[in-house]
């Protein structure tokens, strides 16, 4: 396996996403080859007891390595900077998941945002407490919070920004500074920003994490995850979690990822500009009481947000008059735009948190979190903006 490129991993985004990481077999094959094979074999058991010992370099089994996914995993790395390594997981759950258990043993306490993917919050709230890791929730936007919540035990900050659903966004820089005085780790989910528009690494994370089935396969296809963080806590707590409990990656799923990544800042630029003028139609139509859009003069922490993300990103929250009643019209009323509970897709999705994707929260919860009973997340695809203009119009109408 080989690549004529010595400087591969340190082109820029745009090369990167297309060749970071590639190698080629010896058939120099153009599109990266998928190893679909759970093991691997040795010339001698001499040769076995070397792999096995470290001494000589190679792989040994799926579910610690995989050639194609070492491919992607140093796509990743290399997109993400900051000098970081990689691991793969079958989900964005997994990777999460994995993160938080590399980093935590009993007594210890987690500080997380409140607004987190309603699974991020079960595996804080009701998992890890039974094996006795403490935590306190905070508002992700008040560093005031994350800066009381801090206990002698702390040793994670667990950070979503912008969040889900509701697109609030927390200060990085202030909440690592915070983290790192108390000898703990942030970890962050940079999903909604996507790898391309928040370089969390020069902001303070410790370990990023994502659901590369969001926006970096981007096509609906498969669910995958990703962890990426220095490489002495990588090799020390996450390898052994993860080759001992085994949410492995299929290397056919890391391949369709790969494909995904080449495309991806393409399709991200053409989402985020349809979702500014989807924003601004939204804002200025009389069936939507509020927008939420990170780049738009009236999102509160506009400043904040700007500072961390390139652009506003892919996603915009926004409440329908009338409550359920008019959430759901504005939803029937959709002709282009699917209703899904997916997010980062090439295909604009349409969301209504409140009865799917936090449901599970009690209503106080949700209101806590602003998923109030009229609120839509909109995932904006990159279909012709004039159709999703006439698409989201018609049925903003329809709702009235
Ligand atoms: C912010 C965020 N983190 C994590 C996940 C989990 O990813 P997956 O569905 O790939 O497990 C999701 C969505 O499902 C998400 O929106």
């Amino acid at each position: 396996m080989t690549n004529k490129d010595p400087k591969q991993n340190q082109r820029r985004q745009n090369t990167l996403l297309v060749r970071g990481g590639t190698r080629r077999s010896g058939h120099k094959e153009t599109s990266e080859a998928i190893f679909l094979t759970s093991g691997f074999v040795y010339d001698s058991a001499e040769e076995a007891e070397a792999r096995f010992k470290g001494e000589v370099e190679g792989y040994l089994y799926g579910r610690y390595a995989n050639p194609t996914n070492t491919m992607l995993e140093q796509r990743l790395a290399a997109l993400e900077g900051g000098g970081g390594v990689c691991r793969l997981a079958a989900s964005g759950m997994a990777a999460v998941n994995a993160a938080l258990m590399a980093s935590v043993k009993a007594g210890d306490h987690i500080v997380a945002g409140k607004a987190l993917f309603s699974s991020c919050r079960y595996i804080i709230e009701t998992l890890l407490p039974k094996y006795g890791v403490e935590f306190t929730l905070v508002t992700g936007s008040n560093t005031q919070e994350w800066a009381d919540a801090v206990k002698p035990n702390t040793k994670v900050f667990f950070a979503e920004t912008p969040a889900n659903p509701t697109l609030e966004v927390t200060d990085i820089k202030a909440i690592s500074e915070i983290a790192h005085n108390a000898g703990a780790r942030l970890i962050l989910d940079n999903v909604f920003a996507t790898p391309l528009l928040q370089k969390p690494f020069e902001l303070g994370a410790d370990v990023v994490v994502y659901s590369l089935t969001k926006h970096c396969d981007g096509q609906g296809r498969v669910l995958a995850g990703a962890i990426i963080g220095d490489e002495k806590w990588v090799t020390e707590e996450l390898d052994p979690y993860l080759r001992h409990t085994g949410p492995a990656m299929s290397p056919f799923v890391a391949w369709v990822v790969l494909k995904g990544m080449e495309t991806l800042s393409l399709r991200v630029d053409r989402m985020c500009d349809n979702a500014a003028r989807l924003a601004d139609l939204i804002g200025s139509h009389p069936a939507a009481s509020f927008v939420r859009y990170p780049s738009r003069d009236d999102h509160p922490q506009k400043a904040l947000a700007m500072s961390q993300m390139k652009k506003g990103g892919t996603i915009i929250a926004f409440e329908v008059k009338g409550g359920q009643e008019g959430a759901f019209k504005f939803l029937n009323g959709l002709e282009i735009v699917d209703i899904s509970n997916n997010l980062g897709d090439a295909k604009s999705l349409a969301t209504h948190p409140a009865t799917t994707t936090h449901r599970s929260l009690e209503v106080a919860a949700q209101l806590e979190l602003g998923v109030t009973p009229g609120l839509i997340r909109l995932s904006v695809g990159i279909e012709d903006i004039d159709d999703l203009l006439e698409d989201v119009k018609a049925a903003l109408d329809g709702a009235l």
